[in-house]
This record gives C-alpha cells, structure tokens and sequence, in this order.
C-alpha cells in the first residue's frame, strides 16, 4: 500500500489529541494529505459501537464481548475507512488501534492471547508503520483525564486495571521496539513533539517521502 498507517496509544490523559494535531500540521506542511481517525470509531458502525462500549450504563458487558465489539467496530473501521485511503497513498492518523486491545483487553481485562487472534481476523493482518506509545504513569493520566471531564466505562475501571495496562504497553514496546518508539508523556508538549518529529523525520527519509 502507497500511504502511511500511524498510530497513537496510550493511557488516558496522556495528551494524545494533542499530539495527533502536531503530526496532522507535519505531513500537511508536506503537502500530504492526512485523515484523522480514532478507535473505537471512525465510520457510522463503529461510531455506534463506540457508544455501546464507553457507555457508563453497560456494567454488565462481560470481557470477551468487550474485547469482540472493539474487534467489530475495527473490522469494519480498516475495510470501510482506513485500507481504501492507505491505497489512494494518504496518511491515517489513528487514535488508538491494536495496542490498546492488546494492552486493555489482553493485559487490563487478563484475556491474554486470544485478543491478538481474534485481531488478527479483524484487521486483516494490517500493521502500523510507525506507532507512537504516550508514556504516563496511570494515577497522573488518570487524574488528567479526570479534570478534563467525565470518565467513561474503562477510565472508570480500578487503579490496579490501569497498572496491568500500563504493563501491557511497556511489554508491547519491549517486543517491536522498530514500531513502537516510546515517548515520555510528563515532558513539555514542546518536548514531545520534538521527540516525534525527529522519529517521523527518519521514517519520511526511510520511505523516500
Ligand atoms: P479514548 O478515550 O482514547 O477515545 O478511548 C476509549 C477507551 O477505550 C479508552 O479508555 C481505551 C479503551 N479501548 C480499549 O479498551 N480497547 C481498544 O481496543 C480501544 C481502541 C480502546
């Protein structure tokens, strides 16, 4: 495929949108063309499917049908939005993609491997080229998120959910070290950016972009 898949992960209140705004102003200045997407979400479907997942009132979802609607709702997100502009040679921009079911589901929710099988029939077997994981300690991202407005269903969730979450994260980066380049959430948002530029300078010279 001719685009570029990038992605953002990280727990809450680590200071993803901000991000995916410099990284969008990045290949526009390039004169790209850039979608901005996020998971759960992106179409009408998962959009709807989203609404199911971070409703408050859904206490009884059990976690293998958690972990199913969020493989749904990216199911139809790769197919209907992300693959058809990744062929047309844009850059999709994702909020949150396999890493966080790996990293909630698998790790949070103690899962384990089934959440990479069954995402592996979600996605069709497509991968970021480079993913962004916003490194913040879960009790200061959640006390972020906090200010910032109400929490949903999984901010909700315990401390010591959001501790197994974080686990998970450092052992997906400890495995691809190549994709997943860690970046430090408590520096300046100056400094963060930095830091991601200089990784997507590399990868555009890699790409001959
Ligand atoms: P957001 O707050 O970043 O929009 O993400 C919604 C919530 O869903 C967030 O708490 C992380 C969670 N999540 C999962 O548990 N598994 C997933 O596969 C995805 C994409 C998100």
């Amino acid at each position: 495929m001719k685009g570029l898949f990038i992605t953002l992960e990280g727990g809450d209140g680590a200071g993803k949108s901000t991000q995916i705004r410099n990284i969008e102003r990045f290949f526009t200045e390039k004169g790209l063309v850039v979608v901005h997407t996020r998971e759960p979400g992106g179409t009408q479907i998962s959009e709807k499917l989203r609404d199911i997942l971070l409703d408050n009132r859904n206490t009884e979802m059990t976690d293998v049908t958690e972990m199913m609607i969020y493989a749904a709702s990216r199911a139809q997100h790769v197919r209907e939005l992300i693959i058809p502009a990744l062929e047309r040679g844009e850059v999709v921009i994702c909020d949150r993609f396999v890493d966080s079911s790996v990293a909630y589901q698998a790790y949070g929710r103690g899962l384990g491997d089934m959440v990479a099988e069954v995402n592996r029939h979600a996605t069709g077997g497509l991968r970021p080229d480079i993913t962004f994981w916003l490194d913040i300690d879960p009790a200061a991202g959640r006390a972020r998120a906090a200010k910032a407005g109400e929490l949903d269903r999984l901010e909700l969730e315990k401390l010591d959910f959001h501790y197994r979450v974080y686990e998970g994260y450092k052992k997906i980066a400890e495995a691809e070290p190549d994709r997943v380049k860690r970046i430090n959430a408590a520096d300046t948002v100056e400094e963060i950016c930095s830091n991601i530029y200089a990784c997507l300078e590399k990868l555009c010279e890699e790409k001959g972009i």
